[in-house]
């Protein structure tokens, strides 16, 4: 069987958890390939809420696998959080049963964490994302697999705590890591997940070649991208379809289907630019009917109308093979809709994002006016839904409006939208016949 793969096509939180955690029912394994605990999947289970920053969607699916990959930055004290919720609702302990660390990830240490907490410029969401990676790239990161070898090299930890502690020093935060402290980290983690590092990407590979499905889930989204996305406003890992099969170390010639996930409207937290930002009463209407709210650090998103310019981009560069549309719920209640056609950047028409953020922040959207749709209570959406689905109807079940700007936003992209999120119940999706 081929690899699918779940992406985000916008600024993150698209609504991935809800895809990934139905198409993880039919799932041998959910891996993911980048990113870290800055990601946040929220996934309702009837009145149980979810929130897993770090653990694949596939948790739900008893016989699932699940892998965190060795492009994956990964917050060892996170994690034994997040387990810790998964077994007072599950009564499950995954790790090294069925849930496995790559030996190749990286650690993303106490000081991480204490270093990005010191960010301003760029928004990040705090949780050493950025400095585990640059520790990563200057080649002084801790992978899983060298955890038992650090941890008994005195040298090491002496050096390393003091690299650690002049780093904090200077860049303003109180604080400073003891070759002691750095130890009992490690000596942690190797107590705690020892038996979970693992050579994910061997066992994928095998678990390939023997037929299994495996699902390859991505966080954050394609604007977010550090090389595509909207530099320097941006996360640090390469969250597009290229690597996801490198970030969880196969080939890429397994991916199958690739999933683009895209909001019915546009949100972003943190900063840098967003063309389509609705400042006005629009705008709080998707954030309150959204809960637009992060799922990682709290803070309101940002909110604007769908812009056709950003899934252009991401379609270039990840090849959906298929998108589903999530939250179009939320936009019931606003008489007329808007969908970004382009940008004007000092009256020049733009069909693509300009390059440079100081040009992205000036551009003034070009919109297509579109008639709205009524707001539907919640349980007259998840009877649509049923009906659509179980009789055959698809999208003609929608209202007017919403079909149509479903079916105006399939036709602009060139690519199908294979299902509707009307709500968040894993119920309310509308797949089209
Ligand atoms: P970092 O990934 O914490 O370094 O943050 C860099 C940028 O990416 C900031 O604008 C964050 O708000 C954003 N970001 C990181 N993870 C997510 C996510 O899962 N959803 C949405 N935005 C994210």
């Amino acid at each position: 069987m081929p690899a699918s793969v779940v992406l985000g096509a916008q600024w993150g939180d698209e609504g991935k958890g809800k895809l990934v955690d139905q198409l993880a029912q039919e799932s041998n394994w959910v891996a993911r390939f980048q990113g870290g605990n800055n990601a946040g999947h929220t996934i309702v289970l009837g009145d149980q809420v979810l929130k897993l920053h770090q653990l694949p969607s596939g948790l739900t699916n008893p016989d699932c696998q699940l892998v965190l990959g060795a492009g994956m930055v990964i917050d060892p004290w996170v994690l034994e959080e997040e387990l810790n919720k998964w077994k007072e609702s599950s009564g499950e302990s995954p790790e090294g049963k069925r849930l496995w660390i790559s030996e190749r990830a990286h650690v993303n240490l106490p000081f991480h964490r204490l270093y990005d907490g010191a960010d301003v410029k760029i928004g990040t969401t705090g949780r050493g994302i950025g400095p585990t990676y640059r520790d990563k790239i200057e080649r002084v990161g801790v992978r899983f697999c060298d955890i038992e070898h650090r941890r008994t090299d005195d040298e090491w930890l002496q050096e390393n705590a003091g690299r650690m502690t002049s780093q904090l020093t200077a860049h303003g935060v109180s604080g400073s890591i003891s070759a002691s402290d750095l130890k009992e980290s490690l000596d942690w983690v190797a107590a705690r997940f020892g038996n979970a590092i693992k050579p994910t990407g061997l066992m994928l590979d095998l678990a390939l070649r023997q037929g299994e499905n495996v699902l390859l889930e991505g966080a954050q989204g394609c604007l977010l991208d550090i090389d595509h996305g909207t530099y320097p406003f941006v996360t640090s890992s390469v969250t597009s379809r290229a690597n996801a099969t490198h970030g969880v170390g196969i080939h890429p010639g397994h991916i199958g289907e690739v999933y683009g996930v895209v909001k019915a409207y546009t949100t972003r937290v943190g900063h840098g630019p967003f063309p389509g930002e609705l400042f006005d009463d629009v705008g709080a209407y998707m954030g309150k009917m959204g809960h637009e709210f992060g799922t990682t650090t709290g803070r309101p998103r940002r909110c604007g109308w769908l812009d056709l310019v950003v899934l252009r981009h991401a379609q270039r560069l990840n090849g959906f093979t298929q998108l589903t549309l999530t939250k179009l719920d939320v936009l019931g209640g606003l008489d007329e809709l808007e969908i970004v056609v382009g940008y004007d950047l000092d009256g020049q028409f733009l069909s693509e994002m300009p390059v440079c953020s100081e040009d992205m922040a000036k551009v003034k959207i070009v919109t297509e006016k579109v008639p709205g749709f009524p707001h539907i209570e919640m349980d007259e959406w998840l009877e649509m839904a049923r009906d659509a689905n179980e009789n055959g109807k698809g999208y003609s079940a929608l209202p007017d409006g919403a079909r149509e700007y479903v079916e105006k936003v399939e036709a602009m992209l060139g690519v199908p939208i294979s299902s509707v999120g009307v709500g968040p119940d894993r119920e309310a999706t509308i797949y089209k016949v």
